[in-house]
């Protein structure tokens, strides 16, 4: 992968690990984060790993570049310059998990609640003030929030200015587990290390098949017959069971 600007990438045959990295500016995501992260998306689609990621320097990220916003309009707003860059994130074959510390605000919550997975830190806060800044937030939020939390906490972060703590998030189960800060980065690879035991091809159709909206029985009995044939699920399942003839 090319040198980025905005971006740390630690690159492993079997992940990606992001670094938003504009601690200057709180890592606000600015077009130059966006331009690179759809390249990091390009990568990941075109040859499938998981994706960890983190922000620098205690901060996960403070929102959308408020100098740029402040010179954005109606075409950009159209533009979905971020919506777009979230939902292939959202898209990407195989699972995505955000660490955060710090804040998450604005673009920046908006990033982590398009990962499959969260994990915090105690200082994490995630907040969606852009009201206060007279825009909405329009990346995400006014339905992945709902999706992940409830209507009514959605409600009171978008409408009410309310800021989640870590421990609230977890509790909400807006994030799988807190954890302090100089653990963070463990954590993530521990789970990421749990999820790249498992077969690539059953997590990208089980992550294909879990955001189709509504009951699919179709789409879960097709995705099963996919893999039912697949030569990893003999070598897995044959390694179980003779494992167990043997013990
Ligand atoms: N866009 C652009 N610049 C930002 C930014 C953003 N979203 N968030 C922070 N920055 C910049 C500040 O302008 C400041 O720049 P400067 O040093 O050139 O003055 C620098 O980052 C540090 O910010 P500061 O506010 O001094 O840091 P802090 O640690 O005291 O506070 C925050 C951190 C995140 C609470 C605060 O920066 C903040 O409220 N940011 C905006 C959050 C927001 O409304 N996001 C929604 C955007 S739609």
């Amino acid at each position: 992968m090319s040198e980025f600007e905005t971006l740390l990438v630690d690159e492993r045959p079997d992940r990606l690990a992001v670094t938003l990295n504009r601690p200057q500016a709180r890592n606000a995501i600015n077009l130059a984060m966006v331009r690179e992260l759809h390249e990091v998306c390009g990568a990941l689609e075109r040859r499938p790993r998981l994706l960890l990621l983190t922000g620098a320097d205690g901060v996960f990220a403070a929102g959308a570049d408020i100098a740029e916003l402040l010179d954005r309009g109606r075409d950009e707003a159209l533009q979905g310059i971020n919506s777009r860059l979230f939902d292939r994130i959202a898209r990407l074959p195989l699972p995505t998990v955000a660490a955060v510390d710090g804040y998450a605000l604005g673009g920046g919550a908006e990033l982590a609640y398009a990962c499959d997975i969260r994990l915090a830190t105690p200082e994490a806060v995630f907040g969606n003030p852009e009201p206060a800044l007279g825009i909405m937030a329009a990346a995400g939020a006014c339905w992945r929030l709902a999706e992940l939390v409830g209507g009514s906490v959605a409600k009171q972060v978008l409408l009410g200015g309310r800021r989640l703590t870590a421990a609230e998030a977890e509790r909400f189960g807006l994030v799988a587990e807190v954890v302090p800060g100089p653990e963070l980065a463990a954590h993530a690879h521990a789970l990421l290390d749990r999820m790249a035991k498992s077969s690539p091809a059953a997590l990208r159709l089980t992550k294909l098949v879990l955001g189709a909206p509504g009951a699919h029985p179709v789409a879960d009995d097709l995705a099963q017959a996919v893999l039912l044939e697949s030569a990893d699920k003999r070598e897995r399942m044959t390694a179980f069971l003779e494992r167990r003839r043997s013990s």
